[in-house]
């Protein structure tokens, strides 16, 4: 039987079992150039961005942390960094991409689980983390709306989940933001990484993902109360928070 063509992947529509192999696909072509790339695209910025996640979620001491869609695990080693303490969980769908974060965790001395898992479906008992982040990672999810039902079944009351995502930019930044975008990215993506189809999907996704309203209301829908989101960059990205009760 045909696949219902209902979710997509960058522009394009497609089935989801489609969209989880070309995400798959895209993961294991960057994997190796995955850093490399995120510090050409963003000019370094990912890394303020990411610092910022850090320093605006305060935890307790020994807070339990699941790292979701973490790849080459830059904000579970910056969680580390602000406190040894943390019981960190670094997790990806993706084996290339967690193994490259598995490197960079052993050459930083960071000794901690790397486990192979889909959002959609966590490895995890109920009520069993204190935080649940997400770098970059909602945007190339099938289901997100699943992916949050999930988060928030793991997550313990009085728990947080804390979404960092490219979001929709301040409207008088638009048209250099895209041009930028479309046309220079794709070709960062040839010149260095020898692929410009996944800088085009990049490009794409974060068009088609939902803005700073739309998901908060999606993280509402599932639970999740006291929301709110911070913009960073003027809308370029922005952080999501929702807390279980
Ligand atoms: C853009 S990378 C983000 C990596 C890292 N968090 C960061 O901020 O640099 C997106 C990651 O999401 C992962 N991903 C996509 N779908 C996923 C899913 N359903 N469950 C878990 N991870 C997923 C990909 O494998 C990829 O490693």
């Amino acid at each position: 039987m045909k696949q219902k063509k209902d979710t997509h992947f960058g522009y394009e529509t497609i089935n989801k079992e489609e969209k989880s192999k070309k995400v798959s696909a895209v993961f294991d072509s960057v994997a190796k150039n995955y850093d490399l790339m995120n510090n050409l695209m963003s000019m370094g910025l990912h890394h303020v961005w990411k610092k910022i996640l850090i320093e605006t979620t305060t935890l307790k001491a020994k807070s339990r942390i699941l790292d979701i869609a973490a790849g080459t695990a830059d904000i579970s080693i910056e969680f580390l960094k602000k406190n040894k303490n943390y019981q960190i969980f670094h997790t990806d769908i993706n084996l290339s991409m967690l193994k490259e974060g598995k490197k960079k965790l052993i050459n930083e001395g960071k000794i901690i689980p790397s486990i192979l898992c889909d959002a959609e479906s966590l490895p995890f008992p109920d009520n069993f983390f204190d935080c649940v982040t997400i770098g970059f990672g909602l945007r190339n999810m099938t289901n997100k709306k699943q992916a949050l039902k999930e988060i928030y079944r793991v997550l313990s009351p009085g728990g947080k989940l804390v979404i960092l995502e490219f979001s929709k930019i301040w409207p008088p930044f638009k048209k250099i933001y895209d041009q930028f975008s479309f046309k220079i990215l794709p070709k960062l993506g040839k010149l260095f990484a020898k692929d410009e189809n996944s800088y085009k999907y990049l490009v794409e996704s974060i068009r088609m993902h939902p803005d700073q309203k739309k998901l908060l209301e999606l993280i509402k829908s599932v639970g999740f109360e006291k929301t709110s989101f911070l913009n960073l960059s003027s809308g370029i990205v922005s952080i999501h928070k929702g807390y279980k009760f």
